[in-house]
């Protein structure tokens, strides 16, 4: 028998299937490690606007997740600018780093004199730290937890509202936004089990044109007395849209009780009677220790607003 028609020794097989998985295992993470830095702005049209008024444009943003050393990220958010919302609501999570503060405000920058609301996430409060990215397969409602890290969220909360935007932590605010009265309501983080939603409860404002709900982490029990409240729209982030997910099937995870099936997006919450739409941001971020993200790019994304369909 010659060397070329030998049969290859199980060693080597095994050798070489052991190179073939490592290999592809080193192009996912090297792909995912990519993928976590393919910021995507996502567009949606959203029918919550009496009829007969004029679109309007609101850039929602969510879970930043800010380093210093983030440059992509920071100029890619500086350009969002040029899109001139008529609103902006951030969701929370905005920073990772104890120094973050003024890249946050940086990156934003013509943001800030836009109108904006905002609501806090425990990434807001407290510094990351390590977590095994197996828990969230096994425990996926762990709850946040307070740390002895804490971050200088009342520096970022001065900044926001002294450029004029509204902090919407258990409290209700009321705008015109390009001719359109909205009255807002917000709640802490779910997340960390701060959310008080019943400090803001009640039946939504009659007088406006269009009622938002705003809130970290999509967790049921805040959802539910928002849409039985009558919200048109409810807003959240928290949840990375999955962050890690299977292709052609979608995410395994959301970190909350939300089901899977509406862990980003453009869906809808039914409550007591009423449905209000839900849009959930998959966010720009990740945390440092877990800087990946597979078929579940970054985003921001542009809601038009427009008139609902004729009953
Ligand atoms: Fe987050």
């Amino acid at each position: 028998m010659s060397a070329r028609t030998r049969p290859r020794s199980l060693p080597r097989l095994l050798g070489r299937a052991v190179l073939g998985v490592g290999a592809v295992g080193a192009g996912t993470l090297g792909y995912a490690i990519w993928e976590a830095r393919s910021f995507r702005l996502r567009r949606v049209d959203v029918p919550v606007l009496p009829a007969g008024t004029d679109p309007i444009r609101v850039l929602h943003i969510s879970d930043l997740h800010l380093t210093p050393d983030q440059r992509a990220k920071q100029r890619w958010l500086s350009r969002l600018a040029e899109l001139e919302p008529d609103l902006v609501i951030d969701t929370g999570d905005n920073l990772a780093h104890v120094d973050a503060v003024p890249y946050v405000t940086r990156s934003l920058g013509r943001l800030l004199d836009r109108p904006g609301v905002f609501v806090w996430g425990s990434n807001d409060y407290y510094g990351p730290s390590f977590k095994n990215p197996l828990r969230y397969l096994t425990q996926p409602e762990r709850k946040g937890a307070a740390s002895t890290n804490v971050l200088p969220w009342g520096d970022l909360r001065d900044a926001f509202v002294n450029r004029g935007w509204h902090d919407l932590t258990h409290r209700e605010v009321r705008l015109e936004v390009a001719g359109v009265r909205i009255t807002f309501r917000g709640t802490d983080d779910a997340h960390l089990n701060q959310d008080d939603y019943p400090q803001v409860a009640g039946p939504v404002d009659p007088a406006a044109d269009l009622t938002i709900g705003v809130t970290h982490a999509p967790y049921l029990r805040v959802l539910d007395p928002m849409a039985a409240d009558g919200h048109d729209l409810i807003v959240a982030g928290h949840t990375h849209g999955g962050q890690v997910c299977v292709p052609l099937y979608g995410a395994l995870v959301t970190n909350c009780d939300l089901d899977t099936a509406r862990v980003k997006g453009l869906s809808s919450h039914r409550a007591g009677g009423h449905e209000s739409l839900l849009h959930v941001s998959a966010g720009l971020g990740t945390s440092p220790y877990a800087p990946i993200r597979f078929a579940c790019p970054p985003e921001a994304t542009l809601m038009t607003l427009v008139p609902r369909p004729a009953a």
